[in-house]
């Protein structure tokens, strides 16, 4: 089993709530706020955790909202790995309105990272085992450009790790012009912005993915459909899996579930199909959740025993 580790260069603490509905001028009296971990790779570690393995959480964060943040990681049991920023971590709202059931998710800029403080985030980077697993997701902060997670990239293979990159707009495509990664998790518009090109049939996904195959972007592809599943593309194999019919309640947190579930099949070390359907199941299970939650480890189990796998 390979060691695993999650990078996440803009978290956040997030703070859930609930109101009757959303109009202005007026206090919108909301219930007791709810405070959550978020940002890409801390999810995907979280939801590791969650299906019974471990990764080591990698991340910046400072002030209160960071302390907090560190806290609440710690509380569910996670390992992890901070470098001290002097921006404060940022705070993002999530409010559900009652009368409409809506889901309203305000976003704030990740806090600002300096040059010392990535580097420093290199230098964790640099004392993980070579052979380890290394997964990149989520977004660019303010003070961090593509160069800088190019360069990320290029050290972590000179340093032996195999990178698992899950991002979108010019974050995935400087990481795709870069090559050599071990799994890319686009979904189906992530993958037609780097095709340059719509994919409105299974076929122009495949020969997409294949393409960035054939020019050694990655070992392996997977191209996440939504409700239809997902694609998996290597050298060799070509499957594709699809859930079974559910009723989604949120799909937030269903493409880290998945990445979550990819990784940890990768690290076992499990062949195409079984990383896939895990994958899926994850996908599909965090679903059936509400809100922001991850995938519930009974139900990704259930789920990949009914997962199809066709190619
Ligand atoms: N409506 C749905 N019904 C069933 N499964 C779903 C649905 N939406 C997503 N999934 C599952 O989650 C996986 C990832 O979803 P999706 O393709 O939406 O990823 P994503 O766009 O990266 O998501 P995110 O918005 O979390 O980044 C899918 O492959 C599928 O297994
Ligand atoms: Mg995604």
């Amino acid at each position: 089993m390979q060691s695993i580790a999650t990078l996440t260069f803009a978290p956040s603490l997030d703070c859930a709530t609930e109101t009757d509905v959303l109009y202005p001028e007026g206090k919108l009296r909301c219930a007791a706020p709810q405070f959550e971990p978020g940002g890409g790779g801390i999810n995907v570690a979280r939801a590791i955790h969650m299906l019974g393995g471990k990764a080591l959480a990698i991340y910046p964060a400072g002030g209160p909202t960071g302390a907090h943040l560190t806290h609440l990681l710690q509380q569910e049991g996670l390992t992890v790995d901070v470098v001290t920023t002097q921006d404060w971590t940022r705070q993002n709202l999530h409010v559900f309105t009652r009368e409409q059931k809506e889901q309203y998710r305000f976003v704030m800029p990740g806090a600002t990272l300096h040059d010392e403080e990535i580097h420093a985030l290199r230098q964790r980077v640099a004392a993980l085992a070579a052979g380890s697993l290394l997964v990149i997701s989520g977004s660019l902060p303010p003070g961090m450009d593509v160069a800088d997670l190019v360069d990320l990239l290029v050290f972590a293979r000179q340093n032996h790790l195999h990178c698992v990159v899950d991002s979108s707009g010019p974050a995935l495509e400087a990481a795709v012009r870069e090559g050599g990664l071990l799994l890319i998790k686009p979904n189906r518009k992530e993958l037609a912005a780097l095709a340059g090109t719509t994919l409105d049939s299974l076929e122009q996904v495949v020969a997409a993915a294949r393409d960035l195959i054939r020019r050694e972007v990655s070992r392996y592809i997977v191209v996440s459909l939504g409700a239809d599943g997902a694609l998996a593309v290597s050298r060799e194999q070509q499957v594709l899996a699809t859930p079974p019919a559910v009723t989604a309640l949120s799909t937030v947190g269903a493409g880290d579930s998945m990445v979550a579930a990819l990784t940890l099949k990768l690290a076992e070390r499990a062949s195409l199909e079984e990383m896939l359907r895990w994958g899926v199941a994850a996908g599909t299970a965090a679903t059936l959740r509400h809100g922001t939650q991850l995938c519930d480890p009974q139900a990704t189990a259930r789920l990949a025993a009914e997962v199809h796998i066709g190619r």
